[in-house]
């Protein structure tokens, strides 16, 4: 029998948790604002202001609370990589994705207490919460207070270039996110990880 590690402590979980719920909150008022003109919309457009905007800054607190916990504790140790060799561990990775998997072959990056993630996943987790995170929350908070906008930004309207970055970013982490629960799929059955990700242990 393989032995348990605890890997998902539980100030990871409950922030997971809510930035999901907050996430998915977002996407559906942020879908509902942009098609605000269609009749058939699912939430009126006040009500997916006001919870997109209430969203939006209890995300910005979570992400704070995550970049806070990930700074003083060992779980952003996991988030460290080293540039040499990158390329070819993600792309070995991948190949296991694509085909190992299905020939039964072992992980070539197996999960242990000092490897939670393999190099594909910590790359995309860099990159959404290091880089995309900062992006939709920074320009989300732009539009939060238009006022404090610069009127133009190389010669376009600096609202409306605020606004389609905010919107591709936006839309990019969404993508993640399908992906991303995809991704947790694979694993010893379906739903490990998912059991994971709820009593810590992998
Ligand atoms: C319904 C939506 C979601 C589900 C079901 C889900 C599921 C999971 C599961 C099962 C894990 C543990 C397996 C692993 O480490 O890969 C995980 C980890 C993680 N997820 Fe998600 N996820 C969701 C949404 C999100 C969103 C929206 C984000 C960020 C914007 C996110 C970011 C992360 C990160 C950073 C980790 C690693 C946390 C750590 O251990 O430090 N997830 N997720």
């Amino acid at each position: 029998m393989k032995k348990q590690v605890y890997l998902y402590p539980i100030w990871v979980r409950v922030w997971h948790l809510i930035n999901a719920l907050l996430f998915i909150a977002l996407i559906c008022t942020g879908l509902c604002l942009q098609y605000s003109g269609n009749p058939y919309t699912l939430i009126p457009f006040n009500y997916a202001v006001s919870i997109h905007n209430i969203s939006g800054i209890v995300l910005i607190v979570g992400f704070v609370f995550y970049l806070v916990g990930n700074r003083f504790t060992s779980n952003g140790s996991y988030y460290q990589f080293k540039l040499k060799g990158l390329i070819k561990r993600v792309v070995k990775q991948f190949r296991y994705y694509s085909f190992g998997i299905f020939k039964k072959e072992a992980p070539p990056y197996p999960i242990t207490k000092k490897r939670k993630f393999n190099p594909l996943q910590k790359l995309s987790y860099v990159m959404m919460m290091y880089f995309l995170m900062p992006i939709v929350i920074f320009t989300g908070l732009g539009l939060f207070f238009p006022d404090m906008l610069p009127s133009k930004i190389m010669g376009m309207s600096g609202l409306h270039l605020i606004d389609l970055i905010h919107i591709i970013t936006g839309f990019a982490l969404s993508i993640f996110m399908v992906v991303h629960i995809y991704f947790c799929t694979i694993g010893k059955t379906p739903l490990a990880n998912f059991k994971s990700m709820i009593n810590g242990w992998h």
